[in-house]
């Protein structure tokens, strides 16, 4: 049994989620391809029985590769049991911490010809001091918006790992067969 993982990652967060699920399916004899979304092309989805991509938010976006990866797949993605995930600080607070209430999520979902079986969003990590200037001050600006942390000397993880492991579980029990949906 081999399942694909692939991530897009900014700072790091994305990467650890998945390398976190990978290590729960691993646990469950599971064989897990990791691979970063900016390093793939194209790729044959068919060795492998699951799919799951997982990306984060950056200036409300998910990094172009991404979009790019779902159009070139669609098709194959559509016809297998597959699972989403994002990452992104919104989700820091509970109440937008669902595929429903996360806009990011909701956007993502309402224009992707891609329909993953499985969805969620998990909170990110907030590391000021690793960011560059510019972009210190901008998160610090979007966080004293939002209620958020302002203090550019601390990191924080948000990250929910119990949610992440659960989302592993469900993962990992998702049926295999999947009938075509086009
Ligand atoms: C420059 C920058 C812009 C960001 N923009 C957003 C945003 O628009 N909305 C949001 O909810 N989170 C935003 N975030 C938070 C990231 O999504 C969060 O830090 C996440 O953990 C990043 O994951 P990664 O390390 O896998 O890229 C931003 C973070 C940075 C550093």
């Amino acid at each position: 049994m081999s399942y694909l993982l692939l991530y897009s990652t900014q700072d790091g967060q994305t990467k650890k989620i998945i390398m976190r699920i990978a290590e729960n399916l691993r646990r469950a004899d599971i064989d897990c391809d990791l691979r970063d979304l900016s390093t793939v092309n194209q790729i044959n989805l068919a060795p492998y029985q699951k799919v799951m991509v997982g990306a984060s938010i950056r200036y409300g976006h998910f990094n172009a590769a991404l979009r790019k990866f779902v159009i070139r797949h669609q098709k194959q993605l559509n016809q297998m049991p597959t699972a989403f995930f994002g990452v992104n600080l919104t989700a820091r607070k509970p109440e937008k911490r669902t595929p429903e209430t996360n806009a990011y999520i909701r956007k993502f979902l309402m224009k992707s010809p891609w329909q993953p079986n499985l969805c969620d969003v998990f909170a990110g990590a907030l590391l000021y001091p690793r960011y560059r200037w510019l972009d210190r001050i901008m998160i610090q600006f979007i966080m004293r918006m939002t209620g958020g942390e302002t203090d550019t000397t601390k990191e924080i993880e948000y990250t929910d790992w119990k949610q992440v492991d659960r989302f592993s579980e469900v993962f990992l029990q998702m049926e295999c067969d999947k009938t075509p949906q086009k």
